[in-house]
């Protein structure tokens, strides 16, 4: 009712003659067609544009206070972690926002991650969305830059640590190594033009993300929106309008997850060193490192791929291939129906995928051991093995059969 009043008032229509603007939001916002039987795992697309928001504003804020150069005080601190200091105990609300922002950016892996799984499990990714999906693995290249390069700015000793452990990396590549390495360090160890470039591309990548999330939702709304049965749907049969029908779901998706951030912010920021890791309380230290250097935990199950393999540059090159594999997802599975639910046999590769990537991520964050190696060694297995079995799956499985509609 509210959102129709404003539709018609003098105002939208005064905009509308000259922009369009009441004519594009009715077409893609409140009468969009959308699948009628979309359950609450396609809440997570809203739900990670929020999250992009949160981080976004509470970046600005931060980066008002925040310094980043590693030249020392002379309270034998670095200015950077000085300033993050200033603004965990001086700055009004400065907890607050630093907070926000440090859990928001594990809560938007959370996010997206479900958003991802979503888009396997229902074969979301198939055509004609390739291209969505190819649009969404760009983002989440994208999110793990940002997530790296923000990391270093506390100067904290995981944050000087992890720097070194990742730059380094760069430098096992054949020929462009050690010239990559250097500039990204902008020199030849992590140091202050480290800092400096890390910051700047940390602002600049999420401005980025927001413009390609853009394109994203663009793409969808060409293609229009899968659905837990993945038949195509037709417009006018199986659809019903974004507005209440969505708007009222997704802010109950939004309502739940406001909650469950909140009382992670206030209660238990660090969420036993999963969010914030301990060490990274320590001003960072080039003479001492610490025991165990591990990623944030979103990372992590790329990290243990990597640490699968004794030779350095086969893990860096296992590494891009995990993630680059992602892009060939549409074109791999060759299958005619799209959801797990009718395709028995994917439905239990995907389910042990997914459950991989979680063992992926635990060997990662642990402290290795020669067992945790082994299975970290054998789940690195079973992720490429997904998406080697794909293009053969559709030979023999016998998929349930379709309903006509939805
Ligand atoms: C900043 C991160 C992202 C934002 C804000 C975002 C936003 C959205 C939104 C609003 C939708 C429509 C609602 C929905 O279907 O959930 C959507 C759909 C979709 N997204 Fe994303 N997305 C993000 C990241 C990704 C990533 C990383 C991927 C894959 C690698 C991806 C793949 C898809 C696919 C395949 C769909 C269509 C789903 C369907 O129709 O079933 N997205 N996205």
């Amino acid at each position: 009712m509210v959102i129709e009043k404003m539709l018609n008032s003098r105002l939208a229509q005064w905009l509308d003659e000259r922009s369009d603007i009441v004519k594009l939001t009715r077409a893609h916002l409140t009468d969009y067609p959308t699948p009628k039987n979309l359950n609450y795992m396609w809440s997570f697309g809203s739900l990670a544009m929020l999250v992009l928001t949160i981080q976004i504003l509470s970046g600005i804020f931060l980066a008002m206070y925040y310094k980043p150069s590693a030249m020392m005080t002379s309270g034998g601190y670095s200015v950077a972690f000085d300033s993050v200091e200033r603004i965990m105990r001086d700055v009004n609300f400065g907890w607050l926002i630093r907070y926000m922002h440090a859990v928001g950016a594990s809560a938007f892996f959370i996010v997206v991650y479900m958003h991802i799984g979503r888009g396997i499990y229902y074969g979301s990714y198939k055509g004609p969305r390739e291209l969505l999906w190819i649009i969404g693995v760009v983002i989440l290249l994208i999110m793990q830059g940002t997530a790296f390069f923000g990391y270093l700015l506390p100067w904290g000793q995981m944050s000087f640590w992890g720097a070194t452990v990742i730059t380094n990396l760069f430098g096992a590549l054949p020929v462009i190594g050690s010239f990559l390495q250097e500039l990204l360090r902008g020199g030849f160890a992590v140091g202050d033009p480290t800092l400096n470039r890390f910051f700047s591309l940390h602002y600049l990548f999420p401005l980025l993300l927001a413009a390609i999330v853009g394109g994203h939702v663009h793409a969808l709304h060409v293609v229009h929106s899968n659905n837990p049965t993945g038949v195509d749907v037709h417009e006018g049969k199986g659809t019903i309008p974004f507005h209440p029908y969505y708007t009222v779901k997704d802010a109950f998706g939004v309502g739940v997850f406001l909650i469950l951030y909140c009382y992670v912010v206030f209660f238990h920021p660090q969420l036993g060193g999963y969010f914030i890791e301990v060490d990274n309380y320590v001003a960072a230290d080039n003479l001492q490192t610490p025991s165990h250097i591990a990623p944030v935990w979103y990372l992590t199950p790329w990290y243990t791929i990597l640490r699968s393999f004794e030779n350095k540059l086969l893990g860096v090159i296992a590494m891009g291939a995990s993630l680059a594999v992602l892009f060939l997802l549409p074109f791999l599975d060759r299958s005619k129906v799209r959801s797990a639910r009718y395709r028995p046999v994917f439905r239990q590769m995907v389910i042990l995928f997914f459950i991989s990537v979680l063992v992926l991520g635990y060997c990662g964050h642990s402290v290795p051991t020669p067992t945790l190696k082994l299975i970290g060694q054998l789940a690195t297995i079973y992720y490429f093995a997904f998406f080697f079995m794909l293009p053969f799956v559709h030979k023999f499985e016998k998929t349930r059969p379709l309903p006509e509609e939805i």
